[in-house]
């Protein structure tokens, strides 16, 4: 309902995103960031984020933990940080520089370092491992190297001045450039004084295509991923004719060897020529192992799949890669929203294997994925900690996300649970469950659970792991992802590709007079996640220093060897 109220009201789109990241920002909020609009000599603000080398995204620190020193003015206009923005290791500092909407600045010294020990090994450092810096001038990422090395000499040289080129369209900021000059030798003892010039110039730019510049079209649009979501297509059509040829020619002869056995005497049945996913008849039904774990499971999973497609749908109506953290506050967001969804069919289906200690299973709906999300951050925030990087989450953060998830989450499953249990609470088998379990009788090693999991994640890891690789470049290479229509297709071509696994994977097991079906077939689907993860392992071994380093890295070289712009303008 609410999605197609956005739909139809696609023109206030960006407006209604606005108030949702507003509901869960912290902080104070003004507006003029948000509006993106400005009267003349307005104060637009020049923020500094983070400093890291160029091969690894994702190692961030404080721009001010290197020693930079900060303009002169202090009083900060105004300052905003949503949640999103926290917790992805965004660090907006005040960069102290003024810069006033159409008017230009002339060369301006605005502050003076002298280099001891302890600063020049700090520019050493990062000068010898390329380190980088991002700023934001309304919203729009500005990227600039903080020195150059001489290698031969062994000299390094660190840029003290920055020249901004803002472009306006009207009473908004469509373009801006920054040139980085002024190579000063770190020396001990050496003066180096920073300056900044601004100049402004108007611009035919749309406000709402100021962005494509910094996107990478010959990448992410590339043959390849045409063909690859093109493949995986096929794939689903094959399989869906698969999976639906097999099912009906099998499930037609089966019940044919059915039926001419029904005609059979009694005696000749207790001679037992029965075989097959018949005999199981009585215990197929029967709980899963664990029914409080499984239910929780799969509530979750019913909640994310309608988080994740919700949050895509957003992202592609919203342009939300353009803002700063906004597509994970949208995110915990939309989770907060849906979290009904989890408890009504984490509850139905507990109730319908005779659950009876609800409460504690919807506390534990509520944990599952808060407990895993958040125990993986902390523990990648005391790595972040030890090593004083920017994301290291702040508290404040932490307890945002734990009133959302106690004040928000828990009330809400809460209502979800009690819908569940009391509207589809109530099992309709077909058949009796039989009072003694049958024992599960010797099968091929190829029909143990274990293998069938095992092999069940390969299709759908198939389907998805060039996307995988567009997405994982975006997040170790400084490119933006914004191609989320691919992601939307490649994430229902997933979902099909799964069902259809899940299906014969459960007409194997129970063919081989196997019962155990409910969690066989979910740890089938799930494996994809798992063959997930080693790429991902293969990914960080072999391409962020291989290729990454070898390709990405000539980028900067290009034109930071002649200097200057930004990076993505090239082509
Ligand atoms: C920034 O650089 C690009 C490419 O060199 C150029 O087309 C554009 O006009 C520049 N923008 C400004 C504001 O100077």
């Amino acid at each position: 309902m609410e999605l197609r109220f956005i739909i139809v009201r696609n023109m206030g789109f960006r407006r209604l995103t606005l108030y949702f990241v507003l509901l869960i920002s912290v902080g104070k909020l003004h507006c003029d960031e948000h509006t993106h609009t400005y009267k003349d000599n307005e104060e637009v603000v020049l923020w500094m984020n983070t400093v890291g080398p160029y091969h690894n995204r994702q190692e961030t620190y404080s721009y001010y933990s290197l020693p930079y020193c900060q303009g002169p003015k202090e009083v900060i206009g105004h300052y905003h940080e949503t949640l999103g923005e926290a917790l992805q290791g965004f660090e907006l500092e005040y960069s102290g520089l003024s810069i006033d909407f159409k008017s230009d600045t002339p060369p301006t010294v605005f502050c003076e370092i002298e280099l001891n020990e302890e600063k020049l090994k700090a520019f050493v450092y990062a000068v010898k491992n390329r380190y980088w810096y991002q700023m934001f001038v309304d919203d729009l990422p500005i990227w600039g190297v903080v020195g150059e090395p001489d290698d031969t000499k062994g000299e390094y040289y660190v840029y003290s001045h920055k020249k901004f080129d803002l472009a306006f369209n009207g009473n908004q900021i469509v373009d801006v450039n920054m040139t980085t000059e002024g190579k000063v030798l770190l020396t001990v003892g050496a003066k180096i004084p920073f300056s900044y010039e601004v100049h402004w110039k108007s611009s035919k730019t749309k406000f709402e295509n100021r962005f494509d510049k910094y996107l990478d079209p010959n990448f992410f649009q590339h043959r390849i991923h045409w063909f690859s979501i093109f493949n995986s297509f096929m794939m689903v059509i094959f399989l869906v004719g698969l999976v639906s040829m097999i099912l009906m020619r099998t499930l037609r002869k089966d019940y044919a060897r059915y039926a001419k056995d029904e005609e059979m005497d009694d005696m000749d049945r207790d001679l037992g020529d029965e075989y097959g996913w018949k005999q199981v008849h009585g215990d197929v039904f029967r709980p899963a192992a664990k029914p409080l774990l499984f239910s929780a499971l799969l509530g979750t999973g019913c909640q994310l799949l309608v988080v994740t497609v919700a949050v895509i749908l957003f992202t592609i109506l919203g342009e939300l890669y353009t803002e700063r953290g906004s597509l994970l506050s949208t995110a915990i967001f939309v989770y907060a929203a849906t979290s009904p969804i989890n408890g009504y069919f984490g509850a139905s289906i507990y109730a319908q294997m005779g659950g009876k200690r609800w409460i504690r299973q919807m506390l534990c709906s509520v944990a599952l994925l808060p407990a895993v999300v958040c125990g993986t951050s902390f523990f990648i925030n005391f790595i972040a900690i030890y090593y004083h990087a920017s994301r290291a989450i702040p508290f404040g953060s932490m307890v945002a996300v734990a009133c959302i998830v106690l004040f928000v989450v828990l009330p809400l499953t809460l209502v979800g649970t009690v819908l569940g249990r009391n509207l589809a609470g109530q099992a309709d088998y077909p058949c009796r469950v039989n009072a003694v379990p049958r024992p599960i009788p010797e099968k091929k090693w190829y029909m143990e659970p274990a293998i069938i999991v095992s092999l069940g994640g390969v299709l759908p890891f198939g389907s998805i792991f060039i996307e995988m690789y567009f997405i994982f470049t975006s997040f170790w290479a400084y490119k933006i992802y914004y191609v989320y229509g691919f992601m939307l297709l490649v994430f229902l071509i997933l979902l099909v590709v799964t069902i259809c696994v899940t299906i014969v994977c459960t007409y194997f097991l129970l063919n081989a007079e196997d019962y155990r079906w409910q969690w066989t077939s979910f740890f089938a689907a799930a494996s994809t996640s798992g063959y997930v993860y080693l790429y991902s392992i293969y990914y960080f071994i072999f391409k962020t220093n291989g290729w990454l380093w070898n390709t990405v890295s000539k980028l900067p070289f290009l034109f930071f060897g002649k200097l200057h712009g930004p990076l993505f303008a090239l082509d």
